[in-house]
């Protein structure tokens, strides 16, 4: 006999009755998970417009209004209606705005079916609902030997699953070959697959002939009876600087790819728009056939999550965001921004190309997206070359997994040049050094 809630068994026999393999994805807290919409949400939301509403633990004026301290509303151009609490699934009309512009970011989703964003308290706990979802102890999730190291917090330490790494690059592209190993390997069932475009630490997306040998990759294995989570980490998304580079989050792909292949599109503002503080983030699902009840019924579970563990994303935050992005200017601004990040990307290929005395210090590794490059110093350890630098050359860069990551995002384009010039001082006077 199950022990689930009947709110949970509710949500569960809509994705069994109309996918149940998308249901099989789901983890054993994932199967278990269920938005109240009984409890004090529920009833509160049954009470709107009542003459007297007793309800949710929020205060009003006496002339209803909500009850806020006047030096912290003076502080803020938005209506004091965002000081109360947000929806556990976020901000209507942000969600729906966020919905609109996947699609006009992402051209290949236009005509095709997706949810509506379920809004979370950034990318890092977008990724934590997603383990909570659908990563049990004991699973494996599948991700590239290059990777932001605090999945390992989210999905080792926090869900207790393993990793199985592939590798990153080969011939200065990414090693898909790996990648369809990785995927194939122990036969079918259920898979996690972890994917981030434009990649931290790397600053690599894949080309569109990558994007595309990915997605035939994974609907191979789902053909073969696989049933795949596809968990996109798009942090970075629309941070791209070179031709012939996929502009699109893979979801495009996915959604429609095949039956067996859940597309969970986590992204947001964070990096995108430049508001690190925030914290706001989305969490987007897809697959193919799939119908309005299993949507809603994930839409739930996520919102049921949120409400779990922080009950709801700062509406201060998302209100801000959906002025934002209603802005005549934002687009303008947005580009302006790119326009920033690009040069300083455009600035290293030039330097790179002007010293090339560099290639006896480090390797390039492939980049051309994001926030980052990095690069792998000869003969001598990146940790080696950390130290070097910040204690003679004034200069701070982070090593990741036998790499030396340069945050470029960060560095103003006249630093940039100082920046590969110190570095490979740094690594020649360790060689000399012995
Ligand atoms: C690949 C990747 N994913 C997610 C995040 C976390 O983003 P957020 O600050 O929105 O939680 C980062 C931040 O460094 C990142 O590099």
């Amino acid at each position: 006999m199950s022990t689930y809630n009947p709110l949970a068994e509710a949500l569960n026999k809509d994705l069994q009755d109309g996918a149940p393999q998308i249901f099989d994805m789901l983890s054993a807290r994932g199967k278990s998970i269920y938005f109240p919409s009984k409890g004090i949400l529920g009833q509160t939301a049954e009470a709107k417009g009542a003459k007297i509403n007793a309800t949710i633990g929020t205060a009003f004026e006496e002339d209803g209004s909500p009850l806020a301290l006047e030096c912290m509303e003076a502080m803020v151009n938005v209506p004091s209606e965002s000081f109360l609490y947000a929806s556990s699934y976020g901000v209507q009309k942000l969600r729906e705005e966020w919905g609109r512009l996947l699609a006009v970011k992402n051209p290949g989703l236009r005509g095709k079916t997706y949810s509506l964003p379920v809004v979370t308290a950034a990318l890092t706990h977008a990724l934590s609902v997603a383990g909570y979802l659908f990563v049990d102890s004991g699973d494996t999730v599948i991700l590239p030997d290059l990777y932001w190291d605090n999945y390992e917090l989210i999905f080792n330490e926090a869900c207790g699953a393993k990793f199985s790494l592939y590798n990153t690059f080969i011939n200065g592209g990414y090693d898909v070959a790996a990648f369809s190993q990785a995927l194939h390997a122990g036969g079918g069932g259920k898979k996690i697959v972890l994917l981030n475009f434009p990649n931290n630490p790397t600053g690599y997306t894949v080309t569109e002939d990558e994007a595309k040998a990915l997605a035939e990759a994974i609907r191979g294995a789902a053909e073969d009876g696989s049933k795949i989570v596809v968990l996109l980490d798009d942090a970075y998304f629309g941070l791209v600087y070179e031709e012939g580079i996929t502009r699109e989050s893979l979801f495009s792909l996915l959604v429609d790819l095949h039956p067996n292949v859940l597309g969970v599109k986590l992204d947001g503002p964070t990096k995108e728009d430049y508001v690190w503080g925030f914290r706001v983030g989305f969490m987007t699902f897809g697959f193919h056939g799939a119908g309005d009840g299993q949507l809603k019924a994930l839409e739930n579970k996520a919102a049921g999550i949120v409400r779990g563990n922080i009950s709801n994303v700062p509406n201060l935050s998302q209100s801000i965001l959906l002025k934002g992005y209603t802005d005549a200017d934002y687009a303008a601004q947005k580009k302006q921004k790119y326009g920033i990040l690009s040069g300083r990307a455009r600035k290293i290929r030039t330097v790179l190309e002007k010293r090339p005395e560099y290639a006896r210090s480090f390797e390039v590794m492939p980049f051309n997206s994001g926030y980052f490059m990095c690069v792998k110093p000869i003969g001598v350890t990146a940790e080696a070359v950390r130290k070097e630098l910040l204690a003679n050359f004034d200069t701070g860069v982070i090593v990741l997994t036998g790499l030396i990551r340069l945050a470029f995002s960060s560095v103003p384009t006249d630093r940039i040049e100082d920046l590969f010039d110190n570095l490979h001082k740094a690594i020649q006077n360790l060689r000399l050094k012995g």
